[in-house]
C-alpha cells in the first residue's frame, strides 16, 4: 500500500506540474514511475469504466470542425458501452484525409474508457506490420494477428483494437479479422461482443473533401453538411483504390461495420483552434497571434481558393516549437 500511496503522490505532483508535458524526459520518467509503482492494471471497473460526459466534453472542446464525426462517435460509443449484452462488438470505420482527427478521436475514446487511456494494456494499436508483406511471411502474420486478438480478448473482453492505415492492409488479413467482428456468440469458446474495433483510413478522403468544397463554393455553412450527403461516398463504388475497395466491400457486405464515420478537411480557423489547445496543453498562455502565425504557415488547397489545410492539424505540435 505504501508504494501505491507514494506513486499517487508522485503522480499528482508530476501531473500538476505543467512543465511535465512539455519535455519528453519527464514523460518517460512518469511512465517509469507508473511501471514501478503502479499495481497491475486489471480487467475490471477500477481500470475500465466509461465516462460518457467526459467523452462528450472532450469531443466538444478538443476536436474541431467535425460535427458529423463527433455526433456519431458519441452516440455509437455511449450506446455500446451502456449495453450490458451487446450482440456484436462495436466496429467503427473512420475515414478522412490525414490530420483531420481520426487518430485523435481513437485516443479520446480510449481515454474515456480506460483509466490509462491509450497506454492501457487493453488498447492495441495495429499498424504498418499489417501492410503488404512477402507472401512467405503472410501466413505467420495471419496466425499472429488471430492469436493476438484472441489472446487479448480472452484475458479481457473489454479490449480495444485500433487498426491504423487500414486501406494499406493486406486484404488477406482482413479476412482473418472478419470472424471476430460478427454476431457470433462465441468463437472457439471466446466471446468478442464486448470488444471495440476501430479502423482508420484515408480511403474516401478525396470524396469527402470534394463534398466539403462544393458546400463551401455554394456559400453553404460547413455545419449544414449531413451524414447523408457523404454516406453514398463511403459506399463501395467510391473507392477507386483497388485494395481499399476490397476491404471496404467485404466489410460492408456482411454488415460488420456498425458506423462509417467521415472526417471533413480542416479550414484555417480549425487549425488556429488546434494550436490554441496545444498551447494550453503545454501549460503555455494561449496566444492568438502565435496560433495565427502557425496556421498561416501551413499549406492550403485547392491552390486557387486555399480553403483546406493540406496537413490538417497534424504538424501543429511540432511547428509550435518554432514559435514559442
Ligand atoms: C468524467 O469526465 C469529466 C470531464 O472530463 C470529469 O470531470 C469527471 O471527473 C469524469 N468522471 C469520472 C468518474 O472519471
Ligand atoms: C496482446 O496484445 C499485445 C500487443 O498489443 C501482444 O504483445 C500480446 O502478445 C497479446 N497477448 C496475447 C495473449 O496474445
Amino acid at each position: 500500500m505504501k508504494a501505491l500511496q507514494l506513486y499517487m503522490l508522485l503522480h499528482i505532483i508530476l501531473t500538476a506540474s505543467v512543465v511535465v508535458n512539455t519535455f519528453s524526459p519527464f514523460q518517460d520518467f512518469k511512465n517509469l514511475l507508473r511501471k514501478i509503482f503502479n499495481p497491475e492494471e486489471s480487467c475490471d471497473s477500477t481500470w475500465i469504466s466509461f465516462n460518457a460526459s467526459g467523452l462528450e466534453a472532450d469531443l466538444e472542446s478538443k476536436l474541431f470542425g467535425q460535427h458529423i464525426a463527433s455526433g456519431i462517435i458519441l452516440k455509437a460509443v455511449s450506446g455500446f458501452m451502456s449495453d450490458e449484452n451487446p450482440k456484436k462488438p462495436l466496429v467503427l470505420s473512420l475515414h478522412g484525409r490525414t490530420g483531420t482527427g481520426k487518430n485523435f478521436v481513437s485516443k479520446l475514446i480510449a481515454k474515456n474508457i480506460y483509466k490509462n487511456g491509450e497506454d492501457s494494456s487493453f488498447v492495441h494499436v495495429l499498424t504498418s506490420e499489417l501492410h503488404y508483406s512477402h507472401q512467405s511471411k503472410f501466413d505467420i502474420y495471419k496466425a499472429e494477428l488471430q492469436q493476438r486478438i484472441k489472446g487479448n480478448v480472452t484475458s479481457c473482453a473489454r479490449s480495444m483494437f485500433i487498426f491504423d492505415e487500414m486501406d494499406q492492409m493486406h486484404p488477406g488479413l482482413i479476412d482473418t479479422i472478419k470472424p471476430f467482428l460478427g454476431y457470433h456468440s462465441k468463437l472457439d469458446g471466446v466471446s468478442y461482443r464486448k470488444a471495440i474495433f476501430i479502423f482508420l483510413s484515408n480511403a474516401g478522403g478525396e470524396s469527402i473533401t470534394q463534398t466539403a468544397l462544393d458546400f463551401w463554393r455554394n456559400g453553404q455553412d460547413r455545419e449544414e453538411i449531413r451524414l447523408k450527403d457523404l454516406e453514398t461516398l463511403l459506399s463501395v463504388s467510391a473507392f477507386n483504390n483497388k485494395n481499399s475497395g476490397l476491404w471496404h466491400s467485404s466489410l460492408i457486405d456482411k454488415n460488420l461495420v456498425d458506423f462509417f464515420v467521415p472526417f471533413l478537411p480542416l479550414e484555417y480557423r480549425h487549425v488556429v483552434q488546434c494550436a490554441m489547445v496545444e498551447m494550453r496543453a503545454r501549460g503555455l498562455q494561449p496566444d492568438l497571434n502565435v496560433a495565427d502565425q502557425v496556421a498561416k504557415d501551413l499549406i492550403y488547397f485547392p491552390k486557387s481558393e486555399e480553403v483546406f489545410s493540406a496537413q490538417g492539424c497534424k504538424t501543429i505540435c511540432r511547428r509550435l516549437h518554432n514559435y514559442t
